[in-house]
């Protein structure tokens, strides 16, 4: 997508070939910094300090991860150890997994002296992958808004609120909640989107609002105590978000907050949809809220908040009196039940195991 006139994607191979550049997420909306990866080590602080995040951009950068880790010992110990040490860097997303266990099929039948090239080949083509599959899920998305759109009086736009950053920053480009909404306004649909700030670490606020501000898609930043209110009054015509992890059954993982969403989406019968790559699927979970493990992240997200002073710098501030614990669970599972659909590269699904198995009977 665009930053100024520029295209980018969220990570890029270098023009050495060998390492890796990607947006440092840390520092939106306030500076647009770019940093170099080049070592495992360094791919596994980017992940676990969410320098880059979002499930299937963590995805991407481990197997990018994996690539670096061949080009210093392709043994089988130092694949195995790279497999280990990448995966334990954020627990809920299972793009996470599901992109490591990619690499690993393919650099371990191969001679170590082959796998430094294989490793990224097959990173370069999870990338390519990404972009093609957010792209196929903006259309069928787009088919909700075209349908929301045309019950509207003229003029009126198409009110949309969304959770966290599912958007091209979380992916390599397009995003997913937000590749319907790209496409939408492409098309001259008139939309507007209500922005959860999503806290403790303000991904709406910071990352979705700066990136629709880009592409000049009218959006509104709401606090997230917010959306059951608008909900209330009609202001909202749907919900979309994004997953970290999509059980077999359609429970749906996301970022703290999605499941509130959803409470007061069906309390007041607004749809709510969630948009998802099939490697957000996890065929082998059923239960979603029994068995996803929930990431606790350090509770001093939840105490100290970023922003910029008047002066133009980037500080932290604390909101808390010292000594006050802080808990910080970084995601909840949203039942199956209070989802509309879910929205993949392969069209729309129930969510349910035989609205998932429909779209994927490879899976039976
Ligand atoms: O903790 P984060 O910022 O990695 O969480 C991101 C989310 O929860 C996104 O909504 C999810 O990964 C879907 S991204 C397409």
């Amino acid at each position: 997508m665009k930053v100024g006139d520029r295209h980018y994607r969220t990570i890029w191979l270098n023009e050495d070939g060998r390492a890796v550049d990607i947006i440092d997420q840390r520092w939106l909306p306030h500076e647009f910094r770019v940093v170099t990866l080049k070592t495992l080590e360094e791919a596994a602080i980017a992940i676990r300090d969410m320098w880059v995040r979002g499930a299937p951009l963590i995805g991407v950068t481990a197997a990018y991860g994996m690539a670096f880790a061949m080009a210093n010992d392709p043994s089988d110990k130092a694949l195995d150890a790279a497999w280990e040490h990448l995966h334990e860097t954020r627990p809920t997303a299972i793009n996470l997994k599901w992109a490591l266990d990619e690499m690993r099929a393919v650099l371990g039948p191969l001679a170590p002296a082959d796998r430094l090239e294989a490793a990224y080949k097959r990173a370069g083509e999870i990338a390519d992958e990404d972009t093609e599959l957010n792209r196929t899920i903006g259309t069928h998305g787009l088919e909700i808004i075209r349908k929301i759109a045309a019950g509207k009086k003229p003029g009126e736009p198409v009110n949309i609120l969304t959770h966290c950053n599912a958007g091209w920053l979380a992916t390599v480009d397009y995003g997913t909640a937000t590749a319907p909404i790209y496409l939408a306004v492409e098309e001259g649909i008139k939309v507007h989107v209500y922005v959860d700030e999503t806290r403790p670490r303000n991904q709406g606020a910071q990352l979705t609002a700066w990136e629709l501000n880009g592409h000049g898609v009218p959006h509104t930043l709401i606090v997230d105590n917010a959306g059951g209110h608008l909900m209330q009054h009609g202001m909202v015509d749907m919900v979309i978000v994004g997953t970290d992890r999509t059980t077999a059954n359609g429970d749906v993982c996301n970022k703290i907050g999605t499941y509130l969403k959803a409470l007061a989406a069906k309390d007041n019968g607004v749809p709510f949809y969630v948009a998802l790559p099939s490697p957000t699927i996890d065929w082998t979970v059923k239960d979603g809220v029994a068995e996803i493990p929930i990431e606790e992240r350090d509770g001093d997200e939840v105490a100290l908040v970023q922003g910029r002073d008047a002066s133009g710098n980037i500080i932290q501030v604390r909101i808390s009196p010292d000594g006050t614990p802080s808990g910080n669970p970084a995601f909840d599972v949203t039942p199956a039940r209070l989802i509309t659909g879910l929205i993949t590269e392969r069209g729309i699904a129930d969510a349910s195991p035989q609205g998932l198995l429909s779209l994927f009977p490879e899976r039976q």
